[in-house]
């Protein structure tokens, strides 16, 4: 079992795992008072812990709103039954949990990109003329601003009675001790975006985009919905490298597969009805190659488990 402590103050996931990490939220102590639920809940059908790995709620923590994401338990044996024998036997059981657990997903695609809004904060600074002035970073995504436990005791009772949740794929034997004893939630906190408005710019969101692509981070999920205001807000699927499937793929294959994400941009462009030139991949013809190999490529390797 992959160890970590969601209670110290150590950013996650914890320094055995290389790459990216994410520093803890903080008034992580305070109390949390909930005021509604963004997950779209209809769509929750299926127990199954496939489907959405974490509900999102807008809250007030220290008078302030945000946008808390609470995830689900992450079930690593699910997880290395679903990658399929192949892979199980050649990815360690911690790597799959911090690389692909959506929790974990998201919080090292956050810790990449806070390093690399700043590397274009300190880029642009030195470009500028004013030398005292502080660095302006410019936003790859919708920011989060650290991880949070959040207690069993007394958060699962209030989720279900507000909003009906009873569903955590917590472990059987978790779920045998009183509320009290159970193991915390984990969850991220966001700035709440306050609007309706998914699709904002297309240029700069194809920038942005690129930016992150260049920062090693592929966001894997892009529809509509992810968006708030042409800024990208779930990275629960995202690769950011280094990450075992990544590195157990041939070059070929990750080139496609990453690239999947541009050619989905395209598509979601186009279903959002926004008239505009920009592109993400340079033609009609290249989009059906990428569709055809991306049929390909799930063919043969199976669904990235628990993402
Ligand atoms: N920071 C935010 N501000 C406002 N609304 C948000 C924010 N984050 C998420 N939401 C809303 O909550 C929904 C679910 O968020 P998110 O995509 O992060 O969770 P998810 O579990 O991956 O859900 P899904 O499976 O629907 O993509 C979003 O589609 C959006 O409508
Ligand atoms: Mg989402």
């Amino acid at each position: 079992m992959a160890q970590y402590d969601l209670r110290s103050n150590e950013p996650l996931p914890p320094i055995s795992c290389t790459g990216p990490r994410l520093q803890p939220f903080k008034d992580r102590n305070r109390k949390i008072e909930f005021l509604d639920i963004l997950s779209h809940l209809e769509d929750e059908t299926s127990t199954s812990p496939q489907r959405h790995g974490a509900y999102v709620f807008k809250v007030i923590i220290n008078r302030k709103i945000y946008a808390l994401k609470i995830f689900k338990f992450f079930d690593l044996e699910f997880a290395q039954q679903s990658i399929g024998v192949t892979w199980r036997k050649r990815v360690s059981g911690e790597k799959l949990t911090f690389h692909s657990d959506p929790f974990f997903a998201e919080c090292r695609a956050y810790g990449r990109i806070k390093e690399a809004e700043e590397k274009h904060a300190k880029r642009s600074q030195s470009k500028g003329t004013g030398q005292t002035k502080r660095p302006t970073a410019k936003e790859l995504a919708v920011p989060c601003y650290g991880y949070m436990a959040v207690a069993a005791d007394p958060y699962e009772e209030i989720l279900a009675e507000k909003y009906g949740i009873t569903f955590w794929n917590r472990s059987i034997e978790n779920k045998k001790h009183p509320v009290k004893k159970r193991l915390p939630f984990r969850a991220l906190v966001k700035r709440f975006e306050n609007t309706e408005i998914s699709i904002k710019e297309p240029k700069t969101m194809l920038e942005d985009l690129k930016k992150l692509r260049g920062s090693l981070v592929f966001q894997r999920d892009i529809i509509e919905r992810n968006y708030k205001n042409g800024l990208l807000v779930d990275f629960d699927n995202a690769w950011t490298e280094p990450h075992w499937r990544v590195d157990l793929m041939g070059p070929r294959q990750s080139r496609i597969t990453k690239n999947s994400d541009l050619y989905a941009f395209d598509e979601m462009i186009e279903s959002s009805g926004i008239l505009t030139q920009v592109r993400a991949t340079p033609n009609d013809l290249y989009v059906r190659k990428l569709r055809s190999h991306r049929r390909d490529d799930s063919n043969q390797s199976g669904s990235d488990s628990g993402s």
